[in-house]
Formats: structure tokens, C-alpha cells, sequence
């Protein structure tokens, strides 16, 4: 009996080296040391032992008993600690090695000025509004007095979705006069910046998508003098003070009189130069008062309102603002042209 207890201590310390998960060592814990364990099984025969040896090898069997359960512990915190370090050493974190450097973008030139004509108009008590690219002919021209026949109005021109010529990409911002007057209360003052569509051939000045900035006022007692004076405020803050503004006459459907805005060309400052094409002046905006059809087909009594109405081209702000000569560079996204703003 002694020798099958040495034996079995041998056996279980050898299978234990090979032990190396918890449920490995659960199982090896259950065929030694578990009730129906060999070590058990060894012990319930020493019945059959005589009474002289039966404390001895009670003794031997219990010694074995803690050398295994001891191993068996020994071998648990081995594998916690190994597993440990392979975590530490897997998780290895090197806070030394540089980072890499990500690419901070800026605004588009474009919303530069979007944002600054915001700042300008809000800080006179306009309000900003947003409208609908996807537009009814009826908005885009029949209430902004563009009848049937109108150039504008030509497929050639525009941007259909349907036969009957009904719904279209808007060509202007200046439907967005309609629908302001149509819900909001008196008096008006807003802007809405936003895209317009015309079929143009893409060119250095030119692309069949573009943006444009819409303002309008409707008040009591307004003249062309605010119209005036608030536009050479605009251009003042926008271009610098002193800067100089011409007034020419012009024809929009939907203003009487209508007006367009040029200011003196930066480069030459008003003697002639390439930049303004030999002029001295650069156009920058459509304007007028708001024309009475109009304002009548929305319900306005123009006994007592008036108003008046300007559109802005985006791009073309921007280019002169920031001498950009190509139209093409604001869209084509190319961070070499964009990373110089
Ligand atoms: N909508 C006109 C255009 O696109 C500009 C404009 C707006 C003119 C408002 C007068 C008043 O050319």
C-alpha cells in the first residue's frame, strides 16, 4: 500500500507540471484529492490493514494528501501569475512613440464670406432663412411677375423635372421673397443664402450650379435710400471703409426700379486694369424695389408697405475678395487651392 501511495504521489506531481488552465486543474484536483478521488479510494481500503499499520499509513496517506493539495495551489498561482504577464506584455502601451499627426481643415473660402455677410445682416436685424433648392415655376416666376415668354423661363435655361414645365431647380434665391411674404408677419428683413441652378457650360466664370444670397426688406416707408444706404454699409464692412459703390440701372421682373451694384475695382481703384477688364468697376449684386405686383400678389396692402430686394452671387464674392481668378477652384476641392485660406 505504501508503494501505490508513492506511486500515485509521483503520477499526480508529474501530471500537474502539464497542468496549465483552470479547468485542466479542476480536473486533475477531482482525480486525486476529489470523494472519488484515488487518493480516497487508497484511503477507505485500510480496513483491511492491521492495526499496527493502519495509524502509519493513515499518516503517510494524510501527508501525501497536503503535498498534493499544496502543489496543487503552488501550480494555481503559477498560472495566474504567467497569465498576468502575458496580458502586461501583450497590453504593452510604447507612450513614447510619436503620435500620428492628423490634418486639421479649415472653412471653404466660400462660407468665409457666407459667414460674414451673416454676421453683417443679423447684426442689422435680418434673420436668416433657408429654402428649397426643388421649386414650383409658379414661385421662381409667375409671382415674381417672370410671365409665360419670359428668356428666362426657356428650357434652354432652366432645369425641368416635368413636361409641363412645373417643377424645377430654382434658378435664383428670389423665390424665397414669395414665401417669406407669403408667411411671415410684417415687417420683413431677411436673408437666404442657398444653391441655384441654370444650365451654363462649366467655364472660369460659369457653373450650372452656383449660390446666392437673397435679402429682402418690406416696411412702412421704405425708399431706394435704404436700399441704398444699407448696401454701401455691407460693402463697407465687407471690402473695407471708403470703398466706393455705383448704382446702374438695370431690369429684373421683379423689382421697379431695378438697380445693379458695382464697386470700384480694388486693384486699379477705379483708373482701369485688367482685374475689372479696362471698367474701373466691378459688378457685385442685383437689386431693386420690391415691384407692386409683386408685393399685391402676396397680399400686401402697397398703399402702406413697401420694400426692397437684393441678390448676391456667392462665388463671385469670394473670388473677389480673395483674387481667386478661377470659379472651378471653389468646387474642385483641391486641399492645395484650399489650405491657402
Ligand atoms: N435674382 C436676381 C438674379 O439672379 C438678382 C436679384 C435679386 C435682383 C433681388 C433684384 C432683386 O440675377
Amino acid at each position: 500500500m505504501k508503494e501505490t501511495l508513492e506511486q500515485i504521489k509521483t503520477l499526480a506531481i508529474s501530471e500537474l507540471d502539464d497542468v496549465r488552465d483552470a479547468n485542466a486543474l479542476d480536473a486533475w484536483r477531482v482525480k486525486y484529492l476529489g470523494k472519488k478521488g484515488e487518493l480516497t479510494v487508497l484511503l477507505k481500503q485500510m480496513g483491511k490493514l492491521s492495526a499496527e499499520e493502519r495509524p502509519i499509513m493513515g499518516q503517510l496517506a494524510n501527508e501525501v494528501r497536503e503535498v498534493l493539495i499544496e502543489k496543487m495551489d503552488a501550480q494555481k498561482q503559477c498560472m495566474e501569475e504567467s497569465s498576468l504577464n502575458a496580458r502586461l506584455v501583450d497590453e504593452t502601451l510604447d507612450v513614447t512613440i510619436p503620435g500620428k499627426s492628423v490634418t486639421l481643415g479649415h472653412q471653404h473660402p466660400m462660407y468665409v464670406v457666407l459667414d460674414e455677410l451673416k454676421e453683417i445682416f443679423i447684426g442689422m436685424g435680418f434673420e436668416c432663412l433657408d429654402g428649397p433648392e426643388v421649386e414650383l415655376a409658379e414661385y421662381n416666376f409667375d409671382k415674381l411677375n417672370a410671365e409665360e415668354g419670359h428668356p428666362s423661363r426657356d428650357w434652354s435655361d432652366t432645369f425641368y423635372f416635368d413636361k409641363d414645365s412645373h417643377v424645377m431647380l430654382r434658378s435664383q434665391t428670389s423665390p424665397m421673397q414669395i414665401r417669406a411674404m407669403e408667411t411671415r408677419p410684417l415687417p420683413i428683413r431677411i436673408i437666404s443664402p442657398g444653391r441655384v441652378y441654370r444650365k451654363d457650360e462649366v467655364d472660369a466664370t460659369h457653373s450650372p450650379m452656383f449660390h446666392q444670397v437673397e435679402g429682402l426688406v418690406v416696411d412702412r416707408d421704405i425708399t431706394m435710400a435704404d436700399l441704398k444706404g444699407t448696401l454701401n454699409t455691407v460693402v463697407e464692412k465687407l471690402y473695407g471703409k471708403g470703398t466706393k459703390t455705383r448704382f446702374r440701372p438695370h431690369h429684373f421682373p421683379f423689382t421697379e426700379p431695378s438697380c445693379e451694384m458695382d464697386v470700384q475695382c480694388h486693384k486699379c481703384g477705379g483708373i482701369g486694369c485688367p482685374t475689372c477688364k479696362g471698367e474701373g468697376w466691378i459688378e457685385l449684386l442685383g437689386a431693386g424695389m420690391v415691384h407692386p405686383k409683386v408685393l399685391e400678389g402676396c397680399g400686401i396692402d402697397t398703399e402702406v408697405y413697401s420694400g426692397w430686394a437684393f441678390g448676391i452671387g456667392l462665388e463671385r464674392t469670394a473670388m473677389r475678395r480673395f483674387k481667386i481668378a478661377d470659379l472651378r477652384l471653389i468646387f474642385e476641392n483641391d486641399v492645395r487651392f484650399l489650405a491657402q485660406f
